[in-house]
């Protein structure tokens, strides 16, 4: 069957699409039919089964024979470390840990969070979460204290499970501190916190609270897998919004297994057995998805990958990896190549390695720009194939179906809609607009299994977000178009929410901490475009009169306030100081005007501007750092 087929198929009957997809799952009761829709427009999947994640994703192939396959690969150039674990090693770890954790009274349905570096342990904790039904929340490294603190208390976790440190290129990055800090800050307070010593900085457990993750486990009866609902919370992953407070997505456990497996063969051609690779984070949703659950429920070999694309030791890092491994097919930020290229713009370095193991290039998480994806091809000699997804869905919307059939690429579109996904571009009103308009992007309900069906404790937050605004459809925040052969094209952000390398982060949260400095009046922050991480924030700031203030000191002193609140991923290092913001008549701040004179593009002046004058302030505020031509 072509992919024409595949979808029709879908589109005809949804029912049996997912249930067929369903049956390459391991259920410990079969699920009676796909889609309950009696709550609609929440919807849900195969919610009368029951089933187990960590079963699908370890013992199954532990049972089927494969247990010395190697499920881990885990190499570090960063510590020079290299290890593969096999899934029967794996299985063993996971029941010992998931022991380990339900004699500390871990039961299904609790929350744990998760703060941990790029180590396999962190695939670990989040496998015996599911193996006992606890709802994992793993929450990025690079966030401070405070952003750990919310989570937190949104939460309300159990446990915490962390490690000792993370080490960044030329810093350990120490996170006994940052524990302590968001347990200080935080209203909620978790049971205890299980740390995994890392030998480049062990601390000290000085009190209860902190236990150690060896330790934990000895003596301790393996737990075995806690079948659970098709609608029970497999995890919590909190992502930016319009305002400061992070949204809990909540990833349900039947459809995320049902969908994740079915996207390996379909979407990424691989088969189990298989090398596959995704160079991220599990802090992120790409991490979640395809550097833990996808690969290993799908029996493939993952890579925990602890570096960076450049610097550990340089930018032939990737094709190293690559080669060394047999990956077949690689997933990664556009960001990320676009380091390489600035480092090694002739691609040299790719020159030491085979990677003929290679079939295909996945580039999601921010805009993949065509010299990227040229440049990619170029070098790699092997298909890029760019696909946008987001947070809430946890796996392709508009992709390349290279397993069913590679279609055509068209530089700048990440391809077509996948088998479940209605996607159309409606007008202001909700109306459906032609093909090449320009307008926002909606996905007709329900999405399909494995999507969030709400946020964590927070059902009116998620109709206002996502369901409000277009009445029987998702609204997901892009703004695009889709052409006469149907390929999307995503255009910008329709709220508040910036990229930058890859990262999504929220202006709105950044703007809440710069109000809260002292000398500090009024603010905004915008994104701009940056050559290397696509989108960096700047922020503008009015001083409250009579302040007496350097501005230079201001300007450091908010620098550091984001990176102590928020955390070093936000990236804020430029700020400015203006006299005033400029906004409309009704008082709204003009921040895509703004961008647009930041970027030195061609911008209408609003016609409800108050005062056109500031314009010109805003220009040269953005000179003197070096943006706005
Ligand atoms: N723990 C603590 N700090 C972290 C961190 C972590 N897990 N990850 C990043 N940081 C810090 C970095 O050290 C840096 O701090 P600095 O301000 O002291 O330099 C800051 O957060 C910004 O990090 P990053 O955005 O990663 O920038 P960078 O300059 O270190 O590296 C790239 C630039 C492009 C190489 C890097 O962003 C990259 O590899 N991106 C890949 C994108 C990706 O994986 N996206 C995930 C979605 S698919
Ligand atoms: P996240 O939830 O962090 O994965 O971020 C999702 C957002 O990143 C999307 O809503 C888009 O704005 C952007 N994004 C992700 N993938 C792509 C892509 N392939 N092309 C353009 N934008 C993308």
């Amino acid at each position: 069957m072509g992919f024409k087929e595949v979808y029709a198929s879908w589109q005809e009957n949804p029912e049996a699409f997912w249930m067929q997809a369903a049956e390459a799952i391991d259920w410990d009761a079969k699920p009676s039919k796909a889609l309950f829709d009696d709550n609609a427009p929440l919807y849900e999947w195969y919610k009368d089964a029951r089933v187990n994640t960590c079963w699908n994703a370890v013992d199954r192939h532990v049972a089927a024979g494969r247990g010395d396959q190697t499920a881990i690969i885990y190499d570090s150039p960063i510590t020079g470390v290299k290890d593969q674990i096999t899934y029967a090693e794996l299985q063993t770890r996971v029941a010992s840990l998931a022991g380990a954790l339900r004699a500390k009274g871990i039961e299904k349905g609790d929350r744990v969070i998760i703060y941990m570096p790029m180590v396999p342990q962190a695939i670990e904790a989040m496998l015996a979460c599911a193996r006992l039904g606890a709802i994992h929340s793993v929450v990025f490294g690079g966030f401070a204290a405070n952003e750990l603190a919310v989570r937190i208390d949104d939460a309300t976790p159990k446990a915490i499970i962390a490690a000792s440190c993370g080490l960044e290129p030329g810093r350990v990055v120490e996170y006994k501190p940052l524990l302590d800090g968001a347990v200080e800050l935080s209203k909620h307070k978790p049971d205890f916190c299980m740390v995994l010593q890392r030998e480049q900085h062990p601390v000290e457990l000085d009190n209860d609270f902190y236990v150690d993750w060896h330790e934990s486990q000895n003596g301790v009866d393996p737990a075995e897998c806690v079948p659970v609902e098709g609608d029970h919370p497999a995890y919590i992953l909190y992502t930016s919004g319009t305002t400061g407070a992070p949204k809990g997505v909540v990833r349900p456990t039947a459809g995320h297994l049902v969908a994740l497996n079915w996207t390996m063969k379909n979407i990424y051609n691989v088969d189990p057995g298989d090398v596959f690779w995704a160079a991220s984070d599990v802090g992120w949703v790409v991490g979640h998805s395809y550097i833990c659950y996808a690969p290993l429920i799908h029996g493939n070999t993952t890579i925990v990958f602890e570096g960076k694309p450049v610097g550990t030791p340089d930018a032939g890092t990737f094709w190293r990896v690559i080669s060394e491994h047999n990956v077949r097919c690689f997933f990664t930020a556009p960001t990320a190549f676009r380091a390489i290229k600035r480092e090694d713009p002739k691609g040299e370095l790719i020159k030491d390695y085979d990677i003929s193991c290679l079939r295909g290039l996945y580039l999601a998480g921010e805009r993949a720009d065509p010299d990227t994806i040229h440049w990619a091809q170029d070098v790699m000699g092997v298909p890029v194939y760019d696909h946008w997804w987001q947070t809430e869905t946890g796996y392709t919307i508009v992709g390349n179906p290279a397993g069913i059939e590679a279609l055509p690429v068209k530089i700048g579109s990440p391809t077509v809609p996948m088998p479940g996904y209605d996607v159309q571009i409606l007008d202001e009103a909700g109306h459906p607009m032609g093909a090449n308009e320009l307008g926002a992007i909606a996905i007709k309900l329900p999405l399909p299994p494995g999507t969030l069906p709400t946020l964590w404790n927070a059902e009116e937050r998620f109709k206002k977000s996502y369901l409000n605004t277009f009445p029987g459809y998702y609204e997901t925040g892009d703004a695009g178009m889709i052409d006469e052969d149907g390929y999307l094209y995503i255009m910008a952000r329709t709220d508040d929410v910036i990229n930058v390398a890859g990262h999504r982060l929220s202006t709105g949260g950044m703007e809440e901490v710069l109000a809260a400095h002292p000398d500090v009046a009024e603010c905004a922050v915008i994104g701009v475009t940056d050559q290397l991480k696509g989108q960096l924030p700047v922020g503008f700031l009015c001083m409250n009169s009579g302040a007496g203030r350097d501005e230079a000191e201001v300007v450091a002193e908010v620098v550091k306030l984001v990176r102590e609140k928020i955390g070093p991923v936000a990236a804020f290092k430029l700020a400015v100081v203006v006299d005033r913001l400029p906004k409309t008549r009704s008082g709204k701040i003009l921040r895509g005007t703004m961008v647009s004179i930041a970027d030195g593009k061609d911008y209408k002046m609003p016609a409800t501007i108050d005062d056109p004058a500031i314009l010109g302030e805003i220009k040269t505020a953005l000179q003197s750092i070096g943006y706005a031509g």
